[in-house]
């Protein structure tokens, strides 16, 4: 072999090396890529999934417009707080605040409050809506004397409880899809998924 021959092999197993560290380079960058989306993904949709882990699972399904019509009909012509206790998007609480009330959206998703209190900032809406993000079954009830609950059939009963325990006289409770077991709804209005019934808290007796 040649001086020349060992110099020509030489520099094509350096080129060779070149070309073998800009593949992994590239191999690394699209590795750190898809990990980096598979983790962003997962922190987005982590809150709408982890629902699914509670003792009782309420997911996000937004109440139809109908839905909505149907708890304004409930609620003409009464006035002051009202909670919509797992606020999803906000469009209870927007609606009931463009209504006048003063509206406050309960809600354990950090994506939907980000969400709703974007949505509720560039509306411009009075009295301003607010979103806490809280659990629904840590968060006080008393201030309100309007309280609307698209909930599951499974969380009814105990809900039932914390609304007697803690709402005052004259609070009315507007449950959509599911009912409470043991309460007498005044008013239901609505069929279907639509339906929503309509409870008033009566602690005093006659
Ligand atoms: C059926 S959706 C109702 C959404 C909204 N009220 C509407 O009618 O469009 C129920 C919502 O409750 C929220 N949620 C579930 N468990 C919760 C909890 N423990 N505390 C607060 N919000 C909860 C879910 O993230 C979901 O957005």
């Amino acid at each position: 072999m040649t001086t020349d021959d060992l110099l020509f092999n030489s520099s094509r197993s350096i080129e060779k090396e070149d070309s073998v560290s800009t593949k992994s380079l590239h191999g690394l960058f699209l590795v750190g890529l898809t990990g980096g989306a598979s983790i962003a993904l997962s922190i987005i949709c982590y809150p709408f999934v982890s629902p699914a882990l509670r003792k009782v699972c309420l997911p996000y399904v937004p109440a139809t417009n109908i839905q909505i019509q149907n708890v304004l009909s409930v609620i003409k012509g009464r006035k002051g707080k009202l909670v919509d206790l797992g606020s999803g998007d906000g469009r209870i609480v927007m609606n009931t605040a463009k209504a006048g009330f003063e509206s406050v959206g309960v809600e354990l998703n950090f994506w939907l409050v980000l969400y709703s209190r974007f949505v509720a900032m560039k509306s411009k809406i009075q009295p301003a809506p607010k979103f806490v993000r809280t659990d629904l079954w840590k968060y006080h009830l008393k201030p309100f004397s309007n309280v609307i609950i698209f909930g599951v059939e499974e969380m009814m009963c105990d809900l039932e409880k914390k609304f007697i325990t803690e709402l005052s006289d004259e609070t009315v409770i507007v449950a959509c899809r599911f009912p409470l077991p043991n309460l007498e709804p005044y008013l239901i209005i609505g069929t279907g998924i639509d339906r929503v019934w309509a409870y008033k808290i009566c602690k005093t007796k006659s």
